[in-house]
């Protein structure tokens, strides 16, 4: 029997087209594509400026630069996530302060948030027990209240599987303690928090455009922000730290090389231009799964809270509850052809996390909780409904044999 994709780009001949176009061309880079990909992106979510990169990740790494994140600088975020909302952090020589999150979506949890930030920022013994175990005995960097306050940066939810994070408190406590906030929105194109995009509510947000993404670039990513002095930075630092009238080989500041070539902006714009079909289909996708396993009694379908007034699905995550074990059923799966995934595996649990920070299993219960019943099913907006109706029949199977 054939084997079903894991996930899988919805292109057409109108995005094979878009890039022949610039192939025509002699412009491959730094041309009229990534200014038109931008501003279409900037309208689409009505915010004031959208910069293309060349990934999520870097994306993410030059929001961490201008939220001030430097040697011993904290942000609090989630530790159930992809690893790249994590090593953000790190690239600038920054220490993430990990919080657990809500059960119910697996977005960081706005009470643990809040307390966090608080006893962070009074510098007192309270602040100890939110830093990692590996920094909690660095005293030079808990025993000054004064370098505490003044570490304490930013925060940075996830918006994870497409949902957003529960905005609002998080916004009440950066506005209380004077942080920036940042949304990793490299899952959630066209998400809705209470009516309004995800994306448009931080100081700057992140979309991401891998292939199995809502939308593609092939490799690529976009930074968006209403806040224009970080604007200017975001353009400085994708261009090798050039400023706006620098010549080509001055260079103002220490920067990045991570610009968005010509031929991924013009595909960037093409599925912009489709954008809202790209959605449609994944939310049908979802809709088809949803029917098959939703009276299942050991399989959990998505949860979404009140406040999600819009999915944007980037995956379909199911928990698979005991007694029934998650790996086994990926193993099962895969042999029969049908890809799975354990999504997210707890950044806290991985080898270079526990090495550097002397994470250990335990530490945050309610991630580690997700990440071992957590399963991706194969997922995409060019999936048919006979694919699901096959993943759905497998599933319930294997699932009810192992009782
Ligand atoms: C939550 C999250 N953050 C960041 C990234 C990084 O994006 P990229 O792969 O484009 O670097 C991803 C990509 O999968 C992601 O899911």
């Amino acid at each position: 029997m054939n084997s079903i994709p894991m996930s899988g780009p919805d292109l057409t001949s109108a995005e094979r087209a878009a890039v022949m176009e610039v192939m025509e061309t002699s412009q491959l880079s730094i041309g009229p594509k990534i200014s038109a990909f931008e501003n279409s992106f900037a309208d689409y979510l009505g915010v004031g400026h959208a910069v293309g990169v060349n990934s999520g990740t870097s994306g993410l790494h030059l929001t961490m630069i201008a939220a001030g994140v430097r040697e011993n600088a904290l942000v609090i975020t989630s530790p159930f996530s992809f690893i790249a909302s994590a090593n953000c952090i790190l690239y600038e020589r920054g220490i993430p302060i990990f919080v657990d999150v809500d059960p119910t979506t697996g977005n960081i949890n706005p009470v643990l948030v809040a307390q966090a930030a608080h006893d962070l920022a009074r510098g007192d013994d309270s602040a100890a027990y939110w830093l990692p175990p590996t920094v909690r005995n660095q005293k030079s960097v808990i025993i000054n209240p004064e370098s505490l306050v003044s570490s304490l940066r930013s925060l940075l939810p996830i918006h994870a599987f497409g949902q957003p994070a529960d905005l609002d408190p998080l916004l009440e406590t950066a506005r209380a303690h004077n942080l920036s906030l940042v949304e990793d929105a490299c899952e959630a194109l066209g998400a809705e928090y209470k009516g309004r995009k995800a994306g448009t509510f931080g100081d700057a947000s992140v979309f991401a455009f891998y292939p199995n993404k809502q939308m593609t670039t092939g490799e690529g990513g976009m930074v968006v922000t209403n806040r224009s002095d970080w604007n200017a930075l975001f353009r400085s630092l994708r261009n090798q730290g050039r400023d706006i009238f620098d010549a080509w080989l001055n260079h103002t500041r220490l920067g990045y090389n991570y610009r968005l070539d010509e031929l991924s902006a013009a595909l960037g714009l093409a599925q912009m231009q489709r954008l809202d079909e790209l959605l449609a289909k994944r939310e049908r996708v979802a809709g088809w799964y949803n029917e098959r396993l939703r009276d299942e009694e050991l399989i959990e379908i998505p949860f979404i809270a009140p406040t999600t007034t819009r999915m944007s699905w980037f995956v379909y995550v199911v928990r698979i509850k005991p007694p029934a074990s998650r790996d086994m059923v990926v193993h099962t799966l895969a042999a029969e052809g049908i890809p799975s995934r354990p999504y997210f595996t707890p950044i806290h649990l991985q080898p270079f996390y526990r090495d550097r920070f002397g994470y250990q299993r335990g530490d945050f219960p309610v991630t580690e909780y997700l990440g071992d019943v957590s399963l991706a099913l194969p997922f995409s907006g060019i999936m048919t409904e006979t694919q699901v109706d096959r993943v759905c029949e497998r599933l319930r199977t294997i699932v009810n044999e192992a009782v």
